[in-house]
């Protein structure tokens, strides 16, 4: 569970986050969503500790985040993050992408690829492969380690709307707490979490 409570932030004197509060449950999937510049990538940083706001309180579970002794290991054990552009490094092939940051065995990797869709390009280079495979190569990279956390910044911003769907469907299968913050409306479900922002406000 993650507990925003009285966030608000502002980079210069415009604040860009106002008094946000909000509960996001245990293995939920959640949507940020808003019009571009509404704030949600800068919510997103704060959830996911990238950014430490102005004012208020984020916790996970019951532990606040200025508790937290070492945020680099707490990120590096429990946080995946996705971004629009996916970071692989070119020299690397998918499989070496996913190993250079794996605890986990080669067998795995390799299941997390599977799952993925991907497993048959292992030994690719990102620039071999599609725009929708480098992205799900991101993700694999993002939940070798079994994070407790996702987090995606506009993961869909450079894919066609099939590789979109695709994505969708495997952040929200997932076995974690996902947030994404994305423009796109069109991939969320019923039962997905929405947070609305307006104007840096929930809405
Ligand atoms: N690093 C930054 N420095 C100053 N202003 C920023 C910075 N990042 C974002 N902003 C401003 O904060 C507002 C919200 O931006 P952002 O969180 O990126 O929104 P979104 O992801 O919804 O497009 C915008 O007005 C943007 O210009
Ligand atoms: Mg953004």
């Amino acid at each position: 569970m993650i507990r925003l409570e009285h966030i608000s932030h502002h980079y210069a004197k415009e604040p860009v986050l106002h008094d946000i509060s909000l509960q996001i449950e245990a293995n939920s999937f959640n949507i940020i969503s808003g019009e571009s510049g509404s704030g949600k990538s800068t919510l997103l940083s704060v959830i996911s500790t990238l950014l430490t706001p102005s004012k208020g309180k984020l916790f996970f579970d019951k532990t606040q985040s200025t508790q937290i002794k070492n945020m680099d290991i707490f990120r590096n054990r429990h946080i995946g993050f996705v971004f629009q552009f996916h970071y692989l490094i070119s020299h690397l092939t998918v499989y070496e992408n996913i190993a250079l940051v794996s605890r986990k065995s080669k067998k795995d990797a390799q299941e997390v690829l599977k799952k993925l869709g991907i497993l048959d390009l292992e030994n690719k280079y990102p620039d071999e492969i599609s725009g929708g495979q480098r992205q799900r190569a991101a993700i694999a990279r993002a939940i070798i380690n079994q994070p407790k956390y996702i987090f995606a910044d506009e993961p869909t911003g450079s894919l066609d709307s099939k590789n979109s769907q695709i994505v969708f469907d495997i952040l929200r299968e997932l076995d974690a707490t996902v947030v994404v913050a994305t423009h796109e409306l069109g991939y969320a479900q019923k039962d997905d979490t929405m947070i609305t922002l307006k104007d840096g406000r929930l809405c």
